[in-house]
């Protein structure tokens, strides 16, 4: 298994680039599925949960293919197959394949996901939604089992969360829906308005994606379309906070700022500056010392709990106390005690951490629990004092392109072992 190896202390300078929204991705490719021919996504990232979603299309009978960052589908073969619980398992995004499933043949067989690392992750809001569409949804032996024989109908839906994954499932759905579908409490983040932009340059009739209250006009058909993945915003944030962690200067290339705001913000007050120039996003030290900052994870526009981990990881650093507070996942503090082990002083207290900040870390042997997780620790190893390794980074490799070079590009001393 690889672990990444990194000796504590460089400052990061120079200029990296952003790559495609892995959260984007996922959805556009179960989007192609909408339509008959291939599709074309430019700017797609290389990580292994899109390889995965690959993998699922083409159990489902479509031609996946890619080059460059050029991600094909070709849906020509795309049939009414279960999608396995296998690849379910492994990566809970493969629930978006319902939606298509269920508009194009009338019926879907889908595993249902359990919970991960992180929470239960129940999926109650993208069945209320397909339901209220018309969709009769049952659970047997594990499986979802959903028929709609005589098509969809569009509906007024309300969640009750805003969930990223249902309003994905729901727009799937309603875009292909006899009438109009109205949504309420919607998701609203960017990767949402983007899949919205592809699916109306497919022929969809959607406005407001992007903001709460989502209307879809059902249309007959989608034509296939060649269409670019947003920059990811969870990945140019975590560049940021690497930057910011070692008191460095870098610019992030090809990324809107604005779908970092909260981060700006509380970047700002920590002491921490993001300004867009021409071609990307500065980060830069104010002239003041690192400041202690509370945050709270929120559906977008709030903070998000994707860069709550990585955030920490800054907050060890500043001295004084901040408060974490985890909102969106129940089981999203596991880096707590692997940071402890590099000598950060944590307390968790419910769904808070307490963080004592300033106190130098050191190197340490840690292991990665899930995702952002991993990059937080990788975070702190480049601030610690001598050598961390950070092992089980297969987690990290499902949601970044090759962390590891784009930090060792501004200059940290980092690298992957492969034991
Ligand atoms: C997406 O997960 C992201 N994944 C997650 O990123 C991200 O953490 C999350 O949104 C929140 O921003 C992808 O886009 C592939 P949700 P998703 O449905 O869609 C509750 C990463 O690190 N909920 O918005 O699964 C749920 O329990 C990953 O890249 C229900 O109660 O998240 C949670 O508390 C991890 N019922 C909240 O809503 C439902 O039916 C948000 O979940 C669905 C969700």
């Amino acid at each position: 298994m690889d672990r990444i190896v990194i000796q504590g202390g460089r400052r990061l300078e120079g200029r990296v680039r952003v790559s495609g929204s892995k959260n984007a991705s996922l959805p556009m490719m179960a989007a192609c599925l909408l339509a008959e021919g291939p599709c074309r996504l430019e700017n797609v990232p290389e990580v292994k949960d899109l390889r995965t979603m690959g993998e699922m299309l083409e159990v489902l009978g479509a031609k996946v293919s890619r080059r460059d960052g050029i991600l094909t589908v070709d849906s020509g073969g795309f049939s009414d197959r279960a999608a396995p619980y296998e690849l379910v398992r492994t990566m809970r995004a493969s629930i978006y394949v319902l939606a298509p499933l269920l508009s194009r043949f009338g019926q879907a067989r889908v595993a249902l996901p359990g919970g991960c690392a992180i929470g239960l992750r129940p999926i109650d809001q993208h069945l209320k939604g397909l339901t209220a569409l018309g969709a009769r949804v049952q659970m047997e032996h594990g499986y979802i089992q959903a028929k709609a024989p005589r098509g969809l109908t569009g509906a007024n839906i309300y969640l009750d969360v805003a969930s990223v994954g249902a309003t994905v499932n729901i727009l799937l759905a309603a875009v292909l829906a006899r009438g109009t579908t109205m949504l309420e409490h919607a998701a609203c983040e960017p990767e949402i308005e983007n899949l919205a932009g592809m699916l109306n340059a497919m022929g969809a009739r959607i406005t407001g994606a992007g903001t709460s209250q989502v209307k879809v006009e059902g249309v007959e058909r989608l034509q296939p379309v060649a269409w670019r993945v947003v920059p990811d915003r969870i990945e140019a944030g975590t560049l940021a906070l690497a930057v910011a962690v070692t008191g460095g200067e870098a610019v992030l290339e090809d990324f809107p700022l604005a779908h970092l705001t909260a981060l700006e913000r509380k970047l700002h007050d920590a002491g921490v500056g993001l300004a867009s120039e021409t071609g990307g996003v500065r980060v830069f030290r104010e002239q003041k010392p690192l400041q202690p900052v509370d945050i709270v994870t929120l559906p977008y526009p709030g903070f998000p709990t994707d860069l709550q981990a990585q955030w920490m990881a800054l907050m060890c650093l500043a001295a004084g106390r901040s408060v974490v507070t985890e909102t969106i996942w129940e089981n999203r503090f596991m880096h707590v005690a692997e940071l402890k082990r590099m000598g950060a002083d944590i307390q968790i207290e419910g769904n808070s951490a307490l963080v004592r900040g300033g106190r130098p870390l050191s190197g340490a042997p840690v292991m990665a629990s899930d995702l952002r997780a991993s990059a937080a620790l990788i975070l702190a190893g480049l601030v610690a004092e001598g050598r961390t390794t950070v092992q089980r980074i297969y987690h990290l490799d499902r949601g970044y392109v090759h962390l590891e070079q784009k930090l060792a590009t501004l200059g940290a001393a980092i690298s992957r072992e492969t034991a």
